[in-house]
């Protein structure tokens, strides 16, 4: 009897429940918050499988997720952001987790918007880790107060702010040329031009008179002006490298996602005494929104055999302490309505007290998938990168060409 009891704890310990988890997460930051996950998923007896695909904005791992589940070697989790969800769900490959929902009363304790997020066709198929604030713009406490600037509220602080950066030898922004690292400055661009209305008819509608008006005009040519005040040569380096430049001080502000602001906390810059925090100028009443949502994958294996795992882990995902640790380090903020403000800095609470005013300040970001398809996103962003890349093309050029694109798109759907 002893012996079988024995070998039976033997079996189910050598059978240890192990998920793999497919996701683009490979900074500091990054690491640690999916550590603050993968160790409460262990106390479960779960391993998290790390399959990391590097790629800033996850452009590689969306690559290599669809031909892992073409070969039929889908993980069992993947780091799965925006609209594609729910051609996922489509394809039947998500498993549904209505009951894990349900007993969490994801309907009461999420934010309305990522409520319906995690639920496409009306089923829960994604577990919602944290929000990220896309139209952030960080500045080098020190250099500013050196020179005594104020963050820049509007373009008209920020070009006299730029004017007096190059006078003093200093480029005002760091930035790389990588194709969506551009294109996330840009949307912040098209939103500071006209609001989200005209936000929503550039990347969501993708109203081809929308591409041909003249805000959409300025947009670009303030792209193409901010180039004059970035560090040069601009290179192509990850988001990481460029956060590394700003906190060198080799430029004096960066636009990024809040990722970078948990970056910079884990290398030990604190939020107000090293850098500062503010909304892109003249976004500070939106919130341009990437939500992080882990999908699990409906498994081949035999009788579903991860089902259990999986539901765990996205109860996990949404309870109150992973999510009060994860978003502090991660630099997003809590997806749950009442979250521990006392654990935020002022960044996060400015992120936070803007997101909960609701849906009429809420805009889902272009670049981080949340606003349109995936063919759509890719080619408008190529679009945007030849332009930024040659300044010979010009801004009546490209808008001719958004307009053909937009045409074709609109046609195609
Ligand atoms: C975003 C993602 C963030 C962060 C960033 C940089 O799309 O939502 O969590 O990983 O890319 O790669």
């Amino acid at each position: 009897m002893l012996i079988g009891l024995f070998s039976i704890f033997l079996t189910s310990s050598a059978q240890a429940e192990s998920l793999h988890v497919l996701n683009w997460w490979s900074s500091a930051s990054e690491h640690a918050a999916v550590d603050v996950i993968a160790a409460r998923l262990l106390q479960e007896d779960i391993d998290w499988n790390e399959v990391l695909i590097p790629s800033g904005s996850g452009v590689a791992a969306m690559i290599v997720l669809k031909s892992r589940v073409i070969a039929g070697e889908a993980p069992e989790v993947a780091q799965l952001n925006g609209t594609i969800i729910g051609d996922w769900a489509n394809l039947g490959l998500l498993q549904n987790l209505d009951t894990v929902a349900d007993i969490g009363k994801w309907d009461k304790l999420l934010f309305p918007a990522i409520y319906s997020w995690t639920r496409p066709h009306g089923h829960a198929v994604v577990a919602p880790l944290g929000i990220h604030r896309v139209n952030t713009l960080l500045y080098n406490t020190k250099i500013f107060d050196r020179l005594k600037l104020a963050p820049p509220q509007n373009w008209d602080d920020l070009v006299r702010i730029a004017t007096l950066l190059q006078n003093a030898g200093i480029p005002a922004l760091a930035q790389s040329t990588e194709p969506w690292q551009i294109s996330t400055l840009f949307e912040s661009l098209v939103l500071a031009e006209s609001g989200a209305p005209f936000y929503m008819d550039i990347f969501v509608n993708k109203d081809p008179k929308a591409y041909a008006d003249v805000r959409f005009a300025q947009a670009l040519q303030r792209l193409r002006t901010l180039k004059k005040w970035m560090q040069k040569p601009i290179k192509e380096q990850n988001w990481t490298q460029v956060t590394h430049q700003f906190a060198n001080g080799e430029a004096a502000m960066m636009v990024m996602g809040d990722w970078a602001k948990g970056e910079l906390n884990s290398w030990g810059l604190v939020t107000d005494t090293d850098f500062g925090c503010t909304a892109v100028p003249d976004t500070g009443n939106y919130h341009l929104f990437d939500i992080d949502t882990l999908a699990m994958f409906v498994s081949n294996s035999p009788n579903n055999r991860h089902i259990l795992a999986q539901q765990k882990l996205a109860s996990i995902v949404v309870s109150p302490g992973v999510q009060n640790d994860y978003n502090q380090i991660k630099g997003s903020i809590s997806v749950l309505r009442n979250p521990d403000l006392s654990r935020m800095d002022s960044c996060a609470r400015a992120s936070w007290s803007i997101f909960s005013r609701g849906a009429s300040v809420q805009v889902p970001s272009f670049t981080h998938r949340m606003a349109t398809d995936e063919t759509s996103r890719d080619t408008i962003i190529n679009e945007l990168h030849k332009f930024f890349m040659d300044d010979d093309i010009t801004v009546e050029e490209t808008q001719r060409r958004f307009v053909l694109i937009a045409n074709i798109l609109r046609k195609s759907k």
